[in-house]
């Protein structure tokens, strides 16, 4: 399906809030499923790829009830989860089927995780390989999946992860919960630690020295109670939209500024954004807060090194911003955009061209030379959510109307994202 982005004719003002952060979701269900007894997630994403977790917890016998965005997850402890009758299907989403294969992988069953087309080209030898060495036994699909996991005891390991990604450091964190011995996972930079955080908030003894992280087994988890702040990789796009339409001031309240998730945030600043943080507070131990943003003129930056790790899913929004700040933007040491829901260093590349940015991809990022007036033409999201979301953005400043083709991917991470920006008077059809 299409969705049509109008120019915004005028500045974005009032108040959102974001939905359920995505990768707290899937932690907090998966972590809830393994708990012994009731856990109660308020303020979840239950849509998009959330839905695959929760589909396939269901599929492995875990009993649970959704009332909008509240849940009640009823946890049948580490060894409880019962085998699927059929192959457990991962959609689009990465983190379920990464994570999943670090539980499922000790489990005392056979499992077959999959997912669609987008989903079965990502890498998972990542993932495979190291749990191969805590001895799981995994067959692949040419370092795809589906895998076909026969589950068995694992052996904690020590390893340095190649690259710095929280979906492999959480499936060994997971599979250490249960092997023999303790896992030590080595980072080279500083993946998002929501597994490691929720992990300690359910009582698993899990010790972290700067990027390492050690995990021992345990026998058993604590039920959560956990409300889950707002998606900043979410909050991300009306955060930039906002910031590039001069006047505006929107304020986006409870949004998770977790450390190793604000990398973003730190880069529009140094390039000259307006935003404030307030009403600071910690819930669960994720720090969260109210977000004010105002419009802003940037300039143009470098991006490389440890703060690409922390901004990860958001060089897509980046890549527009960097269309409006003056100069040029160089983004290195990012390569691993290739394997994202596309591949996103080609993807931003030709759709940000195809409305008449100055884009230069490259082998590990890409240049912007800014400011360009942005026009209105037709592009593609290439069925990734955040590309959709951030040529949305993209529209909203062109002049003319861009038509984006399978937008509604966009519901991936954030469901109702067109009816918001529409009650904030964005014009899109
Ligand atoms: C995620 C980790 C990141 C990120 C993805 C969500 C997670 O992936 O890009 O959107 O929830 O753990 P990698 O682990 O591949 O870096």
């Amino acid at each position: 399906m299409t969705r049509t982005i109008h120019p915004s004719r005028s500045p974005l003002t009032g108040a959102l809030r974001i939905p359920g952060d995505k990768s707290i979701s899937h932690r907090a269900f998966l972590l809830a499923a393994l708990a012994d007894g009731d856990s109660r997630i308020a303020g979840a994403l239950t849509a998009g790829d959330v839905e695959a977790t929760i589909g396939c917890l269901r599929s492995l016998g875990i009993d649970l009830s959704l009332d909008g965005s509240a849940a009640t997850v009823h946890g049948r402890g580490l060894e409880g989860l019962r085998p699927a009758e059929r192959p457990l299907d991962c959609f689009r989403s990465g983190t379920t089927l990464r994570l999943l294969a670090g539980i499922l992988a000790g489990r005392s069953f056979h499992s077959v995780l999959t997912g669609d087309t987008q989903l079965r080209r990502r890498p998972m030898r990542r993932v495979v390989e190291p749990l191969r060495r805590m001895s799981a036994d995994i067959a692949d699909t040419d370092g795809h999946a589906p895998l076909a996991i026969r589950g068995r005891r694992l052996r904690g390991i020590d390893y340095a992860l190649p690259v710095a990604s929280a979906q492999v450091k959480s499936a060994l964190l997971l599979a250490g919960l249960t092997a023999d011995g303790a896992t030590i996972v080595r980072q080279p930079g500083p993946a998002r630690d929501h597994t490691e955080r929720l992990l300690a908030a359910m009582g698993a003894r899990i010790e972290t020295d700067g990027l390492l992280v050690a995990v021992h087994p345990t026998q058993s988890l604590t039920p959560l109670r956990l409300q889950v702040p707002g998606d900043l990789s979410s909050a991300t796009f009306p955060l930039v939209a906002a910031s590039l339409l001069p006047d505006s001031d929107l304020v986006l309240s409870g949004v998770g500024v977790n450390p190793t998730r604000t990398g973003l945030f730190d880069v529009l600043i140094e390039m000259g954004a307006d935003i404030q943080r307030t009403n600071e507070r910690v819930e669960t131990g994720e720090p969260l807060a109210d977000l004010h943003v105002r419009g802003a003129a940037l300039r143009a930056t470098t991006i490389s090194g440890q703060t690409v790790v922390r901004m990860i899913d958001e060089f897509p929004v980046l890549a527009v911003a960097a269309t409006q700040a003056s100069g040029k933007t160089v983004v290195r040491d990012a390569a691993e955009l290739r394997v994202k829901e596309s591949d996103r260093i080609e993807a931003v590349a030709a759709e940000l061209r195809a409305v008449g940015a100055n884009v230069e991809a490259r082998a590990d990022g890409f240049a912007i030379e800014g400011p360009t007036q942005l026009h209105g033409g037709r592009v593609s999201s290439h069925g990734d959510h955040r590309l959709a979301m951030a040529l949305t953005v993209a529209g909203l400043i062109a002049d003319g109307p861009v038509v984006i083709e399978d937008a509604e991917c966009a519901a991936d991470s954030y469901p109702g994202f067109f009816e918001e920006l529409r009650a904030l008077g964005v014009d899109n059809d």
